[in-house]
C-alpha cells in the first residue's frame, strides 16, 4: 500500500512528477558531492608539490623534511632554503619550480594550505606518537603515493579514542584538553 503510494510522486508521464523527479534527484546529487567533497579535502596549493615524486621515486625520507616531528609537537613543514638546496640545481627548467625560485627570489615563505586542522581546545603532540612508533601513515594514509595530500581522517574525538583504547594509550581528558 504504502511504496506505490510514495511511487506515484515520482510518475513521470504528468508535470508535477517531473517537477518531484528533478528536485529529488538535485538534492540527491549535491548532498552526494558535498559528502565526496568532505571526505577528501585536499586544498589546492600555490605549488603543485608531489609528495609520490619525492619520497617514492627519489627516496627522501618523510623526516629530512618534517624534522620536528620526532622532537616537537609540530611535524613543521620545509622551508623554502631547504627546498633550494636541491632546486639551484635540479629541475630548475620545470614551471612549478620555476614559481619555488620566485618565492626564494622575493624571500618570500610559501603559503602552504593546511590540511590537518586539530581546533585550538585540544592538545596534540607528534613527538609522543613518534615516540610510540605510530607511523606517520596511520594517520595521514599513503602519502608516499600521493601527488596531492588528501586528508584521510576526519581527525574527530571518536577517532583519537578508537586507538588509545586499541594501544592502552591514556584517554584521560586532560591529555587532550587544556
Ligand atoms: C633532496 C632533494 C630535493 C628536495 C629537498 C626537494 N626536491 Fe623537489 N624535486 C627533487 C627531484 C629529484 C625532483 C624530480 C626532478 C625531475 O623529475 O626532473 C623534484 C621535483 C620537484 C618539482 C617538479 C615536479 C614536476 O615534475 O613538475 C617541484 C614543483 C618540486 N620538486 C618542488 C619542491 C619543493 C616545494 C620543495 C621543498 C618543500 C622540494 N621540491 C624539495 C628533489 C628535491
Ligand atoms: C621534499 C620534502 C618533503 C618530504 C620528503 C615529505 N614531505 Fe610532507 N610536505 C612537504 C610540503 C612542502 C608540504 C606542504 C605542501 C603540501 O601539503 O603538499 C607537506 C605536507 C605534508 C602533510 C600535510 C600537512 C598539512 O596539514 O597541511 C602531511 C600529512 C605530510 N606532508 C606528511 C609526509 C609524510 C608522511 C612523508 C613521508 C612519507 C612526507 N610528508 C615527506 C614536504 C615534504
Ligand atoms: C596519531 C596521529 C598522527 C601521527 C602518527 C602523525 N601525525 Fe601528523 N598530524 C596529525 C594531526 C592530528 C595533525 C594536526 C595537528 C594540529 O592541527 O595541531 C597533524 C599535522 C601534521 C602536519 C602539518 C604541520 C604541523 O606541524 O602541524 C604535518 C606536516 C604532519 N602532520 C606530518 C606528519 C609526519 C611526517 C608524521 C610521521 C613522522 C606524522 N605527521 C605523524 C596526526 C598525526
Ligand atoms: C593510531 C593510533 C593513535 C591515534 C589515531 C591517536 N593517538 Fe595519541 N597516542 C597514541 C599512542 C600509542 C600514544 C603513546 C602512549 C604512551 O606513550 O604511553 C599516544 C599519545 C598521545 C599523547 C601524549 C600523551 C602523553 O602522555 O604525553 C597525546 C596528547 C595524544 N596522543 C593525543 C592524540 C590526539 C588529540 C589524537 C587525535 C587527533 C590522537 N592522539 C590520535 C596513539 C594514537
Ligand atoms: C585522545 C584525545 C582525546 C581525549 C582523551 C579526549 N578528547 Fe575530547 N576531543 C578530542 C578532539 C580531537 C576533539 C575535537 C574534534 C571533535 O570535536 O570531535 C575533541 C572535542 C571535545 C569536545 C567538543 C565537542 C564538540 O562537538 O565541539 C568536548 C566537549 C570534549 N572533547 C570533551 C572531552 C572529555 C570530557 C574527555 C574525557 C572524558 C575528552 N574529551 C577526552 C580529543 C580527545
Amino acid at each position: 500500500m504504502c511504496a506505490p503510494h510514495l511511487l506515484q510522486f515520482f510518475d513521470v508521464t504528468n508535470k508535477r512528477g517531473w517537477i518531484i523527479t528533478i528536485l529529488v534527484l538535485v538534492v540527491l546529487l549535491t548532498t552526494a558531492a558535498w559528502l565526496a567533497k568532505a571526505r577528501s579535502y585536499a586544498p589546492e596549493q600555490p605549488i603543485a608539490f608531489s609528495h609520490q615524486v619525492h619520497v617514492t621515486d627519489y627516496k627522501i625520507d618523510c623526516l629530512y623534511c618534517h624534522s620536528y616531528a620526532p622532537r616537537s609537537p609540530f611535524a613543521g613543514v620545509p622551508s623554502v632554503e631547504r627546498c633550494m638546496g636541491c632546486h639551484q640545481v635540479v629541475a630548475g627548467d620545470k614551471p612549478e619550480v620555476k614559481k619555488l625560485k620566485e618565492y626564494w627570489d622575493r624571500s618570500e615563505p610559501i603559503p602552504w594550505n593546511k590540511v590537518y586542522v586539530l581546533p585550538r581546545f585540544v592538545r596534540f603532540n607528534h613527538e609522543a606518537h613518534v615516540r610510540a612508533a605510530v607511523g606517520c601513515q596511520e594517520c595521514h594514509g599513503a602519502v608516499e603515493s600521493m601527488t596531492k595530500i588528501i586528508k584521510v581522517n576526519s581527525l574527530e574525538m571518536g577517532w583519537c579514542l578508537d586507538c588509545h583504547n586499541a594501544r592502552h594509550a591514556s584517554v584521560d581528558c586532560l591529555v587532550c584538553h587544556y
